[in-house]
């Protein structure tokens, strides 16, 4: 990836934002700020709103979008998108044409490397480099973006479904490049994997009780966003249980230490604990 100059340190600053399409209100009052080499994991189910979100962020939404709130960008923002739309290719162009714009040298790492030579990097053989991109199959022309892509010298990366319908070899070129672009990065993807080896923060679409939509943040990756939730609709039942009345039962023997070192291991764990059990009853 094309490491541009830094950007400003302070990237993004949202506030209050509210974004409504056709009446349905996507995203209620989020309210944030993006700082240089954050990297931040959007997840959602389809038609919540994600690609809408960050189009708002990067000042690049669509009329029929209704936008409130303020959006301030920071300085010195070079933006590289890789897209789930995929519209950024010359289709009557060769695959050269696209990635070089022309040229038969590129910039890669500082050095000046030939068109020819950087494209079988990303298995496009000369015959096949000099084919219109029409003619090409889905998967190649993602590898096309690709290459065009990393080029870029971009300080913001953002990836909308990066991954989908990419074969492992141009999965493994991403991966790699995102790994060691040291910018900020926007990422939406439903590839938990790909997800957790690149964000150290996630957005999460939720609904409040009106059905708008909303935003919440969550500190790490996807696996410990999970880890979050979980404790936080345990704590939510807990606050919303109907009235108890909290009876002991009869509580099993505890196994002396020295017999559970014989019991196979999935029972070690069962034993161990004390069993100290409620019975709950409903006073209704
Ligand atoms: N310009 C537009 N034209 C038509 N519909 C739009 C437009 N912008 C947003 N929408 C609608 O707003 C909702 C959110 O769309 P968006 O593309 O942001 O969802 P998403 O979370 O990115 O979904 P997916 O996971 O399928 O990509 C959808 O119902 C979509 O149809
Ligand atoms: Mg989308």
């Amino acid at each position: 990836m094309g490491q541009g100059e830094k950007s400003g340190k302070l990237v993004c600053k949202v506030k209050n934002l509210h974004l409504e399409y056709d009446g349905n209100v996507l995203v209620d009052d989020f309210t944030t700020t993006i700082m240089r080499g954050d990297k931040i994991g959007i997840v959602g189910p389809n038609g919540a709103g994600k690609t809408t979100l960050i189009k708002a962020l990067l000042d690049m939404s669509d009329d029929e979008v209704t936008k409130t709130g303020s959006v301030e960008l920071g300085t010195n923002l070079k933006i590289a998108f890789f897209d789930q739309l995929r519209d950024q290719l010359d289709l009557e162009a060769s695959v050269a044409q696209n990635v070089s714009e022309g040229s038969d040298f590129v910039e890669v790492g500082g050095r000046k490397t030939h068109i020819m030579s950087y494209l079988q990097d990303f298995l496009f053989a000369p015959e096949r480099a000099r084919t219109p991109v029409k003619a090409l199959s889905g998967g190649e022309r993602n590898r096309v973006l690709l290459a065009k892509q990393l080029l870029k010298p971009a300080n913001i990366l953002v990836l909308d479904e990066p991954t989908n319908d990419l074969d492992m070899a141009t999965l493994e070129l991403l991966e790699e490049s995102v790994a060691s672009f040291g910018g900020t990065i926007l990422l939406i993807s439903h590839d938990r994997s790909f997800m957790d080896n690149v964000v150290t923060s996630t957005w999460v679409f939720d609904q409040d009780e009106d059905g708008k939509g909303i935003v919440k943040e969550y500190v790490g990756g996807y696996q410990e966003y999970l880890v979050q939730k979980n404790r936080e609709q345990a704590a939510h039942a807990l606050e919303h249980q109907p009235i108890m009345q909290i009876l002991p039962v009869k509580l099993p023997i505890r196994q002396p230490q020295q017999n559970l070192t014989k019991l196979p291991k999935s029972s070690t764990s069962m034993n161990s604990v004390n069993w100290t059990i409620y019975q709950k009853k409903s006073l209704h």
